[in-house]
């Protein structure tokens, strides 16, 4: 049984051998694809596999078309809008995800890329501090309860909106729910996003929901920049000064940010927050774990293409 590891960003070296003991001692075979510059490399390389390991690399119908042997594509992550779920589903292919395996390091990058811009990414001048000030959390899933903690850890005021979450659910981390985005985005200073992306979340975040923040505002994106309608954002840039952009990754305008909103933004080039040594073993691992168990005992637990 060959198991191809294809992952165009590549774990940490610690994380792939703990993924091949995993394999290994299941008597399958792990093969790597670290790295790769072009979807080429993978249709080469996934021609032959039984069972296929990604992170954001994009698994689409061509690669499915290609992958002739394949019965189970893992996405060692929680967000799975880079695998075609319907080709999957038509190729009679397995998808799963792992969720939560990478959550907290994605939470501690919201409040890295939060103390640094409020510090002034330490340029030596005054900055100011996130105790006592107002944090939404938009939606309420594996990082969002992780960033609630932090947030109260840091003596943060915590709201958090969902409608897909009980209200008692939320309640339990002692924080406060609220029944309307826009109320949320009324009373927070800092909102954070963590909304999964699919056809419905597509640009969901735009003018109406980030112009009725409270001056000074700061928008913090570790989701997906698809989530963002970058018209209504820019839009607000021009008319709020006060307005601030974390995002983890750059969005598709940030030509117009270096030109006209300088210090009012901070992008990760590469998707940085789940790339902690931590974060690859707990997805590395799991995905491994769960392609091994579905090869050996038929477990679909975490299938999302059901
Ligand atoms: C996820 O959905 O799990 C995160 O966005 C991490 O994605 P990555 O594995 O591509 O860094």
């Amino acid at each position: 049984m060959k198991i191809l590891l294809a992952t165009e960003k590549a774990f940490a070296p610690v994380a792939v051998s703990s993924m091949r003991e995993v394999i290994d001692s299941a008597g399958f075979k792990l093969d790597l694809l670290e790295n790769y510059k072009n979807k080429e490399d993978l249709i080469a390389a996934v021609a032959d596999a039984d069972g296929l390991i990604v992170r954001s690399d994009l698994v689409t119908k061509e690669v499915l078309d290609t992958a002739s042997r394949l019965k189970i594509v893992i996405r060692a992550g929680a967000g799975y809008d880079n695998i075609d779920i319907e080709s999957c589903t038509a190729h009679k292919v397995v998808a799963m995800n792992t969720p939560g395996q990478n959550a907290n390091a994605v939470a501690e990058l919201v409040f890295a890329m939060m103390l640094y811009q409020i510090r002034g990414g330490f340029n030596g001048k005054s900055g100011s501090e996130l105790r006592g000030k107002s944090i939404g959390i938009h939606a309420f899933g594996h990082v969002g309860k992780l960033v609630a903690e932090i947030a109260k850890g840091f003596s943060m005021y915590v709201y958090a909106y969902d409608p897909f979450v009980p209200e008692t659910d939320i309640r339990k981390y002692g924080i406060k729910v609220l029944k309307r985005a826009e109320e949320m985005y009324r009373i927070c200073h800092f909102i954070s996003l963590h909304l999964p992306y699919n056809s419905a979340t597509r640009q969901i975040i735009g003018y109406d929901l980030i112009s009725k923040m409270p001056s000074p505002a700061t928008l913090i994106n570790t989701a997906r920049k698809e989530i963002i309608d970058e018209n209504g954002l820019l839009k607000v840039f021009e008319e709020r000064p006060d307005l601030v952009y974390l995002s983890d990754v750059e969005p598709d305008c940030k030509a117009v940010f270096a030109e006209k909103f300088k210090g009012r933004y901070l992008f990760t080039a590469k998707k940085m927050g789940a790339q902690t040594e931590e974060a690859n073993i707990n997805a590395g691992v799991a995905a491994a774990r769960q392609i091994v168990d579905y090869f050996i005992n038929g477990n679909e637990t975490f299938r999302v293409n059901k």
